[in-house]
């Protein structure tokens, strides 16, 4: 943070010199000193303000957000409320948040101690860190209080009221309360285990602008309340499995495929071609043996072992949802 904010700092300094050096080539007596000393002074004064504007952008999202207070909640915990949050966080926080394997990737096991680098695996790396957080109580969510995760979770504002970058941009603003409450349930369930490598974001200069300017996606906040659609086989209740079960968060909001970006340099496809040419049975089968109709496993990239473990009820709801309109 404190070297972002010097490099603002800095950019607003050069943006200050570069103007007044235009206005001293302007009012130099020689013309030839006038035309290319205004052309060239003006021309660094215009780079180093866009600089300045847009990495005053960066500094505020992702220091200054502007959070609304945390509400205050307490989770019960109930164990209907434990169980629901451990089949959402097992289909989906497990692919980020699991342990960290020899290769440096998460494992996708428990415990969810966190500690892989997304930015740098994937990547990214030039906006910087993006290291999952441990989500056992040996973390830094101890401290938390219910309505901090929960604030978290439907706004990406942590307790420290910065935006955790990532989590921002994940579809977990769209879970219900309900749902939302129940994940912190079982997170507060889970064995403490503590975690050397530095958790949390560190972004670059150039990484608070480009997630200022919006180029990683959308990072606004969900509404203060929401109610999940009536759970049953309908493509309704099939696109909020899609939301908790991740598959919005890889293939697009609407699962109609992302193209190539910064983010995402090889783009992930729009499933709903293929889901549709086959029967629900045949869709149950390749989400839960991982092999496509035509014989091909899926690659590493598409999560199917996590997503195997979607009820009977959620998988039909999901193939409902990819086979309609979208
Ligand atoms: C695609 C990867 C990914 C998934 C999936 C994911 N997270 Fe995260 N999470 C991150 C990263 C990276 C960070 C570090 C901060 C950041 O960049 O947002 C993080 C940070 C967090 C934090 C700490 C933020 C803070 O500073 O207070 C919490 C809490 C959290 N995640 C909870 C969850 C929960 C609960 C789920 C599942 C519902 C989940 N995450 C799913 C990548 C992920
Ligand atoms: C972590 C990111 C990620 C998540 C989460 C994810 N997918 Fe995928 N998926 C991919 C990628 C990447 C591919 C393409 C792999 C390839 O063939 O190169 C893919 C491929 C697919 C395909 C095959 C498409 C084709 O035409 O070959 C289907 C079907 C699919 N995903 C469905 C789903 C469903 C349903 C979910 C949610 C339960 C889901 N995916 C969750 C990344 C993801």
């Amino acid at each position: 943070m404190t070297t972002n904010l010097f490099t603002s700092l800095l950019f607003i300094a050069l943006t200050a010199v570069a103007a007044w050096l235009t206005w001293k080539a302007i009012k130099a007596r020689k013309t030839w000193v006038k035309i290319v000393g205004g052309i060239v002074g003006g021309l660094f004064t215009l780079i180093f303000a866009t600089l300045t504007i847009t990495g005053g952008m960066g500094v505020r999202a992702a220091y200054f957000p502007g959070a609304d207070p945390a509400p205050d909640i307490t989770v019960t915990g109930t164990p209907e409320q434990i169980a629901r949050g451990e089949y959402i966080v097992n289909l989906s926080c497990i692919g980020c948040h699991s342990a960290v394997g020899a290769d440096g990737n998460p494992t996708g096991e428990h415990p969810l101690s966190g500690g892989w680098n997304i930015a740098q695996a994937e990547g990214f790396g030039f906006v910087g860190d993006m290291v999952a957080e441990n989500l056992t109580p040996g973390g830094k969510l101890a401290n938390y209080s219910d309505g901090e995760i929960f604030r978290l979770l439907r706004t990406g504002i942590n307790q420290e009221g910065d935006l955790a970058a990532f989590m921002a941009l994940m579809p977990y603003r769209e879970l219900s309360d309900a749902d939302t409450e129940a994940i912190i349930a079982y997170l507060r369930t889970l064995d403490p285990v503590t975690q050397s490598a530095e958790t949390g974001d560190r972004l670059s200069y150039i990484g608070g602008v480009m997630f200022a300017l919006g180029m990683f996606g959308d990072a606004s906040p969900g509404p203060a309340s929401i109610t999940a659609p009536p759970e049953g086989v309908s493509a309704e209740y099939g696109k909020y499995v899609a939301t908790f079960a991740d598959c919005r968060g890889c293939h697009g909001p609407d699962v109609t495929g992302v193209a190539p970006s910064t983010a995402d340099p090889a783009g992930t496809p729009n499933p709903r071609p293929l889901v549709s040419e086959l029967s629900q049975d045949e869709f149950f089968t390749m989400m839960r043996s991982g092999i496509k109709p035509d014989g091909q496993a899926f690659p590493e990239t598409m999560p199917w072992e996590i997503a195997a473990g979607l009820t009977d009820n959620d998988l039909a709801a999901l193939y409902t949802y990819l086979i309609a309109t979208p």
